[in-house]
């Protein structure tokens, strides 16, 4: 499974890449907004540390023309150098017919705020490239079944994984709005292959109470004072 981070905070993306652990960025106007920085600025200097990973950025409105000429925009100013863009648009009629468009002139979508096995077919006939279930904000309004959401998409995702006529531009899954590193395993055992989330999650998922017992105890065995900081 490929970890994306879901933030727009130039340390997280640091750290991650740091620890071997990054293998894209997600980014929304939320998490840019979290950052008080000039957009242009804070894009530029993600793009140079992902160095070619994915990096989403979602376009700002709900305009197919609009979507088309944004994304066109963020392709050509931060897609430079072998840079990888992934233009996120909102999964709406307006937006999924701007994500054909942007395919058809050889352009990567991610369609975002995906609930529904539904929108995901919409997206995947659209031509995305990628796909974002937003799992998280599912449980938070109680409604049971989220991972079921995503057990769905992975049965049509392998149903026509090699059909371009059904399914013209992969969709991968991006397992997205992720809470905590149970939903990380359980996208992964259904065979989700790209997973966002917080960078609390990714360093929750180093954490466990046995391994610093385990480790602790060694060093202290050796006569060493040395401990695990978790
Ligand atoms: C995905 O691309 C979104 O940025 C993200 O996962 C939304 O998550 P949230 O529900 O935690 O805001």
């Amino acid at each position: 499974m490929k970890f994306f981070l879901d933030t727009a905070n130039v340390e997280q993306i640091k750290e991650a890449k740091d620890m071997g652990m990054l293998d894209g960025v997600t980014t929304n106007p939320t998490l840019v907004a979290k950052e008080s920085k000039d957009t242009h600025e804070l894009y530029s200097e993600i793009v140079e540390i992902c160095n070619g990973k994915p990096v989403s950025l979602e376009t700002t409105t709900n305009d197919t023309a609009k979507i088309v000429k944004e994304g066109q925009d963020l392709v050509n100013t931060y897609g430079k150098n072998s840079s990888k863009i992934y233009v996120k648009v909102a999964n709406t009629k307006a937006g999924l017919k701007a994500v054909r468009q942007l395919f058809d002139s050889g352009i990567d979508c991610n369609v975002t705020l995906t609930f529904s096995a539904t929108q995901y077919l919409l997206a995947a006939k659209a031509g995305a490239r990628v796909v974002s279930p937003f799992i998280g904000r599912l449980d938070d309004i109680g409604l049971d079944g989220n991972l079921h959401l995503i057990e769905e998409i992975e049965q049509i995702r392998n149903n026509y994984k090699d059909n371009e006529e059904h399914i013209p531009n992969k969709a991968d899954t991006l397992v997205s709005s992720i809470r905590h590193p149970v939903h990380v395993v359980q996208a992964a055992m259904m065979g989700a292959p790209l997973a966002t989330m917080p960078f609390k999650v990714l360093d929750m998922m180093f954490k466990h109470p046995l391994t610093k017992i385990g480790f602790d105890q060694f060093m202290s065995d050796l006569g060493s004072d040395e401990t695990l900081q978790q």
